[in-house]
């Protein structure tokens, strides 16, 4: 008798970063290689992709907002419950920041707080905000409670300088996640 195998979920959190754009071809990458995709935006990552793009990629409906009067579940919980792995893709300082302070103000948020699976941090943005004290000691604590980092690399950034704080490429995202479900 064959064992089943389940599909993994992946809840990808998708921040107000300008490699949010690149979120679409992640999701697209993920699917195709079999993983139930659920993506929570942010209010801010609203504003550099749209629900509709990420919505149809997935085939999932986006989640942004935790006071949804026409949802009955509390999806903070069964988000964090079904996801096999996290990703946070691109983290922004701002949300490492708040996840290093424990903060559940948003949906990212409390589902990170609430989960048990693996939570994976891709963070992106300009090297200056990367190599800041306070954002080095966030990512530093977040390593102390077990979360992965798919650490920036170097190049041109969207700022016009160049220098760490480019996403990591979508292939090192999509295999450090395989390595998490393994
Ligand atoms: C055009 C533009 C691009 C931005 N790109 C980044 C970025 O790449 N990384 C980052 O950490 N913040 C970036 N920010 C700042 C964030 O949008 C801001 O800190 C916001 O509060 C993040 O919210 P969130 O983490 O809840 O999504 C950018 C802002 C603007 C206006």
């Amino acid at each position: 008798m064959s064992r089943e195998k389940k599909i993994p979920t992946i809840v990808i959190g998708i921040c107000g970063g300008i490699a949010a754009y690149k979120i679409p071809e992640l999701i697209r990458l993920l699917r195709a290689a079999h993983m139930d995709i659920r993506c929570v935006l942010t209010v801010n990552g609203a504003r550099f992709v749209t629900p509709l793009t990420v919505q149809t990629l997935s085939r999932n409906r986006v989640y942004e907002g935790m006071f949804d009067p026409a949802d009955w579940d509390i999806e903070h919980i069964s988000l964090a419950d079904d996801a096999d792995v996290v990703v946070v893709a691109p983290a922004t300082a701002d949300t490492i920041a708040r996840l290093a302070a424990g903060r559940a103000d948003d949906l990212l948020s409390s589902v990170i707080l609430a989960t048990g699976a693996p939570v994976m941090v891709c963070p992106a943005m300009n090297e200056k905000m990367w190599l800041h004290p306070a954002t080095q000691k966030n990512v530093a604590l977040l390593k102390k409670y077990g979360y992965t980092f798919v650490d920036p690399e170097s190049g041109e950034l969207a700022c016009g300088v160049t220098g760490v704080g480019r996403l990591a490429s979508l292939d090192t995202i999509v295999r450090r996640i395989k390595e998490l479900l393994v």
